[in-house]
């Protein structure tokens, strides 16, 4: 699969005429989590399927649009939606929106998810900065031509999600009355929810919850640069924890009932990190 150098930057373009200054943030919303945008003020909304080459999302929870607005003045894009390999889309198609990102410069990234527990410490509810992932998986978004001007054919993984900035996180929970976990995010491709022996074997690699998203992102976001955050909120214990069967409006309606504090503690990070 070779990079389509011509279709990112038509998109960025696209995009790029919208901003009026290179926003110093991009914040991608889970399954469930997308009202942190709603916060937002200068808003303007971009429907996915208005970008030109842009994927669209498929996935009931994930609106598939792309919002460019303030927080305290701090100019963010938000993307209230995202692609995911289950869908069809290949690992190209994926990180494409990101690939617009790091077109466009900008320097930081939020990216959040719904993950299930594969321990019995992690519940319902909680929010886990992620320390570090786990991909076994074997497509990346970075096999295939290298773009140098993105990053090395060969890169670094050894500090994806920024040392600095989840001891900032941290810090920001514990002011705001926060409770929050810290830990390993592993990435299955998903549709299928894991089966308990799954979760077990998840769990004896060195990983606290399971998800089918965002590594692909951290990835591509690794290779070029950028400074990156994880936030996950835990909707649901892994199979075979618990006697119960897992659904997605299970996984929709935990994310809808963490998202007060959820963007309370976004809220609060991007503020402090901007003035760093
Ligand atoms: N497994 C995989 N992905 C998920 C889960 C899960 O239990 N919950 C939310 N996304």
């Amino acid at each position: 699969m070779l990079l389509d150098m011509g279709k990112i930057t038509e998109a960025a373009k696209y995009i790029s005429s919208k901003l009026n200054k290179t926003p110093q943030f991009c914040v991608i919303l889970g399954s469930g989590l997308g009202a942190f945008a709603d916060h937002l003020e200068e808003k303007i909304e971009i429907h996915f399927f208005e970008i030109p080459h842009f994927p669209e999302s498929t996935v009931a929870g994930h609106r598939g649009k792309l919002i460019i607005g303030t927080l305290k003045g701090i100019s963010v894009v938000v993307l209230q939606g995202r692609l995911h390999y289950y869908e069809g889309y290949t690992m190209d198609q994926v990180v494409f929106p990101l690939r617009c990102m790091l077109y466009l410069n900008i320097p930081n990234l939020i990216v959040t998810n719904a993950a299930g527990s594969v321990q019995a410490d992690y519940k319902p509810g909680d929010l886990m900065i992620i320390r570090d992932h786990i991909k076994l998986h074997g497509d990346s978004p970075l096999r295939g031509m290298n773009i140098d001007d993105f990053g090395p054919r060969f890169n670094d993984m050894s500090d994806p999600y920024a040392r600095e900035i989840r001891a900032l996180a941290k810090e920001c929970g514990k002011n705001l009355g926060i409770e929050l976990k810290e830990g390993v995010y592993y990435y299955m491709t998903g549709p299928s929810y894991e089966t308990a022996s799954e979760v077990k074997a998840i769990n004896i690699l060195g990983a606290h919850v399971v998800g089918m998203s965002t590594v692909p992102e951290v990835i591509v976001a690794a290779h070029g640069g950028m400074k990156v955050m994880g936030l996950s909120c835990i909707t649901n214990m892994g199979t075979g924890l618990l006697d119960q069967v897992i659904g997605h409006e299970e996984v929709i309606k935990a994310g809808e009932l963490v998202e007060e504090k959820f963007i309370r503690l976004l809220q609060t990070i991007i503020s402090r990190w901007s003035g760093l």
